[in-house]
């Protein structure tokens, strides 16, 4: 970043202020607290040992060597950890039997005074496995493949519209391109921890999620105590991108460990074996069949996945679900196709859906421009539909055409020479490419308390989480737009704990709009019961609350969604391979932006990610150990700041009526969809060759 896009200057009204967030001052002096960093009186800690087999039995742990060395009070294994009960989630039931779904499951758990102590006995627990056959190998043909009845999100699993196969057949123009993409790695900043101690019969539990209201609702049902016995706190959280938008088994474990030793536990997962237990972004190969009109009008469009999932827990990655709803094909097949392999279990990764299959249906959309000689802009713009192809409902707002429009005037798109291959700067060669992105608006019930103190101050109280994006800030912008408050300075802000009213997890782009219509019905209850009142407030102030949970269930008439469009520029040096992004601009049409400076920033990061996913981000399961090959940041390349050139966010002043009372979409998940594929389809232009696979690591460009 060169310069500050909010030098001076901010409207008067607190929607819309571009706030510098609260507890930015904690964040980077070091005291904001994380779940690891809390270490009440005579805290253990300890360290997980992972199966070294892809697929068996236990047969013996001999834990006397490890028991033996200095500082260790125990070590918990299937023999001896105390037995959970369900919460419906199998990743949760850790050291239950002797069952190893995959490398890498935790077989035995060691807490010792120290961490150093704690690792060294973990490396002396001697397990005996019984080893059965594997197979963690991911292809399309896999004979074990089926499909399923919904995938994530609980859409249906294949949707038909039209007929397909016919209007395919009769299409003058199509196209058929199989697009792959390896497993990828969330890898938040900070790793998965938890710091849990009981107190008699209560339970505290210090944990880096998402949403800690549900981590207590499973704790009780675990350890099978009311939900009232458990405080999950969850104050800052240093990222997640889905990785802890449920409940991971460090929670647990440590909450384990503290009733087995009766002391508090501290357990901060390894970097290294959090590939194999927080979840991961399945690999896709996905195949589009687009059918079109010589004018470039699409007839016909199938996006067919294969996908795999774990023997532990079914998670589909609903990559054919955005190609629903972006273009009005009258014929139209999606469909899901997954292997069950001796994987790790895959789960949510930002965007899950969203981010591949954009990927594959925006490199083939460029594709079919290319046929066509077509300005791709234009062909989407072509191809736009007036309501939702898979629901017929109206979109509540659908600014796609504007984003493509607008961005690429920001761009500088036109005018540009679409033939490939013919910018050249010495051993470089230069090229652009756009593609469109969207995301669905989602909406979580939430409760939230608003509170008028006879001191004149104000709070709110309501379970979010912040985990990096400034929740507490746009939160107090909510509520002082609510009370008809000019500033939101004197709104103390609540949130981060389970003791805190019940509230939507920090997911699924959700957050924000979720937690902000209960404040906002909480404020505004509140505003009215204060101008009835007269004369001073009680000692106790004024409280309201607001239950969003019943309305946030009940469907929408409108199919809503986030649009926008992205441009890349890219120079791919042709004597290295290496591929370096000159310029990515965003444009987006997500509603009313509450906060622009931190918008802003959940866009770039997103488009960030979605760099990485095109460029160098690409793990892979080693057929033989049936391990995950890169397990640490030195392997799994995730963009350096060196990587990452002009980016730029901009957006729409969009205008919803038919959200929530803020008018707000999400934002946290849209900046990663399209990345990639404006990326590729720069690199095509730019050398002349479609690689679709990804990433565009230098060995595939030569
Ligand atoms: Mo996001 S993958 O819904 O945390």
């Amino acid at each position: 970043m060169t310069h500050d896009p909010f030098p001076q200057g901010t409207p008067p009204h607190p929607l819309g202020t571009p706030l510098v967030r609260r507890e930015g001052r904690e964040k980077v002096t070091g005291t904001a607290r994380y779940a690891a960093e809390h270490t009440p009186p005579d805290c253990a800690y300890a360290w997980p040992v992972p199966a070294t087999v892809a697929r068996g039995r236990i047969i013996a742990i001999d834990t006397t060597e490890a028991l033996a060395l200095p500082g260790v009070c125990a070590v918990l294994t299937h023999e001896n950890a105390p037995r959970l009960g369900s919460a419906g989630d199998p990743i949760l039931e850790v050291l239950q039997d002797d069952h190893v779904p995959h490398r890498g499951w935790y077989v035995a758990l060691v807490v010792a005074d120290g961490l150093e102590a704690a690792r060294e006995a973990a490396g002396a627990v001697r397990v005996t496995y019984e080893a059965a056959d594997h197979d963690v190998r991911f292809s399309a043909g896999h004979p074990g493949r089926y499909l399923p009845g919904t995938v994530n999100g609980g859409f249906p699993a294949i949707r038909e519209r039209g007929n397909f196969e016919a209007a395919f057949a009769a299409a003058l123009i199509t196209l058929d391109a199989t697009y792959t993409m390896p497993p990828l790695h969330n890898h938040p900043m900070e790793p998965h921890a938890a710091t849990a101690h009981w107190d008699g019969g209560r339970l505290t539990v210090h944990d880096s999620s998402q949403g800690s209201t549900k981590v207590r609702d499973d704790l009780a049902a675990l350890f099978k105590i009311g939900k009232d016995e458990i405080t999950v706190i969850s104050e800052h959280v240093g990222g997640g991108f889905g990785a802890k938008g449920t409940p991971r088994p460090q929670a647990v474990l440590a909450a384990m460990a503290a009733r087995h030793t009766g002391r508090p536990v501290k357990l901060a997962l390894p970097r290294s074996q959090m590939a194999a237990i927080v979840g991961h972004r399945a690999p896709t190969v996905q195949r589009v069949r687009i059918g079109a009109t010589t004018g470039g009008f699409i007839t016909a469009l199938a996006h067919e996945i294969t996908t795999y999932t774990s023997t532990v827990t079914e998670f589909v990655e609903q990559a054919a679900v955005p190609a629903r709803v972006m273009y009005g094909a009258p014929h139209s097949r999606t469909t899901h196709h997954v292997t069950t392999l001796d994987v790790p279990t895959p789960s949510w990764m930002r965007a899950p859906g969203e981010a591949p299959g954009m990927y594959a249906l925006e490199s083939a959309v460029d594709e079919l421009a290319v046929l066509l000689d077509i300005d791709p802009v234009e062909l989407r713009v072509h191809n736009e539909p007036d309501a939702d192809p898979d629901s017929g409902r109206p979109f509540s707002s659908r600014h796609l055409v504007a984003c493509l429009r607008e961005g690429a005037n920001r761009f500088g798109w036109l005018p540009r020479d679409p033939r490939p291959a013919v910018r050249r700067e010495g051993d470089l060669l230069l090229g652009t490419g756009v593609a469109a992105s969207t995301y669905p608006v989602f909406s979580g019930g939430s409760v939230a308390e608003a509170h008028a103190g006879a001191d004149g101050g104000w709070r709110i109280r309501v379970n979010a989480t912040d985990i990096g994006t400034g929740a507490r800030t746009v939160l107090a912008q909510i509520a002082a737009a609510a009370l008809g408050l000019s500033s939101e300075e004197q709104v103390r802000i609540e949130i981060g704990s389970s003791d805190l009213p019940p509230a939507m997890l920090a997911g699924s782009s959700a957050g924000t709009g979720s937690w902000g219509r209960a404040v906002h019905q909480a404020c505004t209850g509140l505003a009215a019961r204060l101008r009835e009142h007269t004369g001073p407030l009680p000692a106790d102030g004024v409280t309201v609350t607001a239950d969003t949970r019943r309305e946030a269930a009940e469907e929408s008439p409108y199919a809503r969604h986030s649009f926008g469009a992205q441009f890349a520029e890219v120079q791919v040096d042709t004597l290295t391979g290496e591929i370096r992004v000159c310029r990515l601009l965003g444009m987006f049409a997500a509603g009313h932006i509450l906060n622009p400076r931190t918008a802003r920033s959940q866009f770039i990061g997103g488009m960030t990610m979605g760099m990485g996913m095109a460029l160098t981000e690409g793990s892979g399961l080693d057929a033989a150990f049936g391990d995950f090959a890169e397990r640490d940041l030195a392997t799994y390349h995730v963009p350096a700041c060196a990587d990452v050139p002009a980016i730029e966010a901009h957006w729409l002043d969009e205008r919803d009526p038919h959200l929530n009372p803020m008018g707000s979409k999400g934002i946290g998940e849209i900046g990663i969809v399209g990345t990639a594929a404006a990326l590729a389809n720069a690199v095509h232009h730019a050398i002349g060759i479609r690689l679709r696979d990804l990433p565009l690591t230098p060995d595939k460009v030569l």
